[in-house]
């Protein structure tokens, strides 16, 4: 099944093509983890750089197009891998060709034509289609067995199959567990989002050859699920600049206004490259007055929602402290997927901006209590410790000169934890400690794991790890806070009253629409008070809250 992202096919090319094995996703998860070595953030990303820099996508009639792509592509370079996605209902198809090399790749784009009469500027790039052939095919048969793969990059699986999956479970460790491998980006996914990058990067390569598309966010930390947004920093220059040799000087143009101005005319004009000049990209819209202004859009042929900025740095680092806190332990990844999926399902974490918690800070919350949890046990350490043991490897600093040193490669973390709680035990004890968190007067700090007093009067308070001057939560409302805390109580209460499974038992419970818990709780509450209400009354209730919320997001 193409369109369903919890299986993949292994076509194994015989001499005819039709040997082809199924696997169940969750093989190839446990078979990739289980190989995957630590590989430190940013040589991680560099690795999936030139990955995509060796990588073409074509657009293809159908899957089955594969053995004709394949027999054309390695007569011009050597196939590494070939993988097949759909997007969209009536699905168009692609093929992610990998080649062995970068000069295969030079080859295939020397190779690769405009045609004659087609519409549009003769723009050149990564992302390709396989016309009819003129002449008569060479014969497949001859083509030596090679290992393609279709898993589908792009499908978000459906509530229902996830529900079912989770019923199967054993335990909560276990739904916990089986939500972060069922729903997180799989390989394919993070291909499209490099290649995603590599189109922006190549856009500006003529003028700014060592400029770089970073992408960050949970794309790359290790927290994305399936269709999540791409996050992507623009860098133009390189870190530095060659000044020792040489006496040529290349020109340069002087600013003409103030940093932020320029940055706004620059995030502008990019804009306007991407919607008139890349293929694929269009839903162009510009963010200019934000503090970092960023401009959105849509890439289509990989199906990817990009949000581009050209600021700082600060969120490519951002993303390498998550990226190494998720690798510390293997409980922190799959315990963030739940607890993000719930506070989506609860109405506490919404995707359009707002006063709401970011999944980002919910991601710091839920970090916090690792480095703090009521056990006593610390799960993670705190980013003060790993910038004691930062070496010269990980000195970096920010635009703006400040300092965001800390140790990279987690393996020289010796230290191990003593906490030895599950999943099941962590997630309870999680809506437990922010069920009680005196946000009143206490600020979330992940640099010393104890928490500071609020510097000033914000509703929530989570100090910036990278950047300390900065509230990661200065947006969120009282009235969320407020919620939030209902919510983890709601949670809480309704993990710990469960008495034998249901059909929603365990995660499930907390996982079901927000209506129903908060219809159950209200239930309770009235129950409590003596006072039966009927159900269809609350419903109006809650009905008319959803309006009103509704209307305030729309503002
Ligand atoms: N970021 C940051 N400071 C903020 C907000 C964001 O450093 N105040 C960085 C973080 O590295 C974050 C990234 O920008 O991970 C992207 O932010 P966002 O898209 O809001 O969060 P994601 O973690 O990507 O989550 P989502 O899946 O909701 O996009
Ligand atoms: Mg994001």
């Amino acid at each position: 099944n193409l369109r369903n992202a919890s299986s993949f096919l292994c076509l194994k090319k015989t001499s005819k093509y039709k040997t082809v094995r199924h696997f169940s996703v969750e093989n190839k998860l446990v078979k990739d983890e289980k190989s995957e070595k630590f590989i430190p953030f940013l040589q991680r990303i560099n690795l999936r750089r030139s990955e995509a820099r060796r990588s073409i996508v074509v657009q293809v009639q159908s899957s089955q197009s594969f053995k004709e792509l394949y027999a054309y592509c390695n007569s011009i370079g050597k196939i590494k891998y070939m993988f097949h996605y759909s997007v969209g209902i009536e699905p168009l198809h692609f093929i992610i060709v990998e080649f062995e090399t970068d000069t295969d790749i030079t080859n295939i784009k020397k190779s690769s034509i405009f045609v004659e009469g087609s519409l549009g500027l003769p723009t050149q790039s990564h992302f390709v289609w396989f016309r009819a052939a003129h002449k008569k095919l060479p014969k497949l048969k001859q083509i030596k067995s090679t290992c393609l793969q279709i898993e589908n990059g792009t499908a978000i699986k459906e509530e229902e199959v996830i529900n079912q999956m989770l019923s199967k479970s054993e335990n909560i460790s276990d739904q916990i567990k089986t939500l972060h491998e069922i729903t997180k980006l799989n390989d394919v996914g993070t291909r499209l989002r490099f290649l995603t990058a590599l189109q922006i990067e190549d856009a500006v390569n003529g003028m700014f050859p060592h400029a770089v598309a970073y992408p960050f966010g949970s794309s790359v930390n290790g927290y994305g699920k399936m269709g999540c947004d791409l996050d992507l920093f623009l860098k133009l220059a390189a870190d530095k600049p060659n000044s020792e040799n040489g006496r040529l000087v290349f020109h340069c143009k002087p600013l003409n206004g103030s940093e932020r101005t320029m940055n706004q005319k620059y995030m502008e004009t990019l804009g306007d490259l991407i919607y008139l000049f890349l293929p694929g990209c269009g839903q162009v819209r510009r963010i200019l007055q934000a503090r970092v202004p960023i401009v959105k859009y849509q890439q289509q042929l990989t199906d990817v929602e990009c949000d581009v900025s050209m600021t700082n740095m600060s969120g490519v680092h951002m993303s390498d402290f998550l990226y190494i806190m998720g690798e510390q332990d293997d409980r922190v990844r799959p315990l963030i997927f739940a607890i993000r999926k719930w506070a989506n399902i609860a109405g506490i974490t919404n995707s359009s901006p707002g006063r709401w918690i970011s999944n980002f800070s919910l991601t710091l919350l839920v970090l916090a209590f690792l480095q703090n949890p009521l056990s006593g046990k610390p799960v993670l350490p705190s980013l003060n410790k790993l910038s004691e043991l930062s070496g010269p490897e990980d000195k970096f600093q920010l635009e703006d000169g400040t300092d965001v040193s800390f140790l990279r490669d987690i393996r020289k973390y010796k230290t191990k934890t003593k906490n030895t709680d599950s999943l099941e035990q962590l997630l309870k004890e999680f809506f437990e400690y922010y069920a009680h968190f005196d946000f009143e007067n206490k600020a979330v700090c992940l640099n010393e794991t104890v928490n500071v007093p609020k510097p000033e009067f914000s509703p929530m308070y989570i100090v910036n790890p990278l950047e300390r001057g900065l509230n990661v939560s200065k947006n969120v409302s009282s009235d969320e806070v407020v919620r939030f805390k209902n919510e983890v109580r709601n949670a809480a209460w309704m993990l710990e009253s469960q008495e034998s499974k249901s059909t929603h038992w365990g995660l499930l419970s907390i996982l079901q629409n927000k209506r129903t818990n908060s219809i159950l709780q209200a239930v309770s509450a009235h129950s409590q008070q003596g006072r039966l209400v009927e159900v269809s009354t609350l419903f109006e209730r809650e009905d008319e809250d959803n309006k009103k919320q509704n209307k305030r997001s729309n503002v």
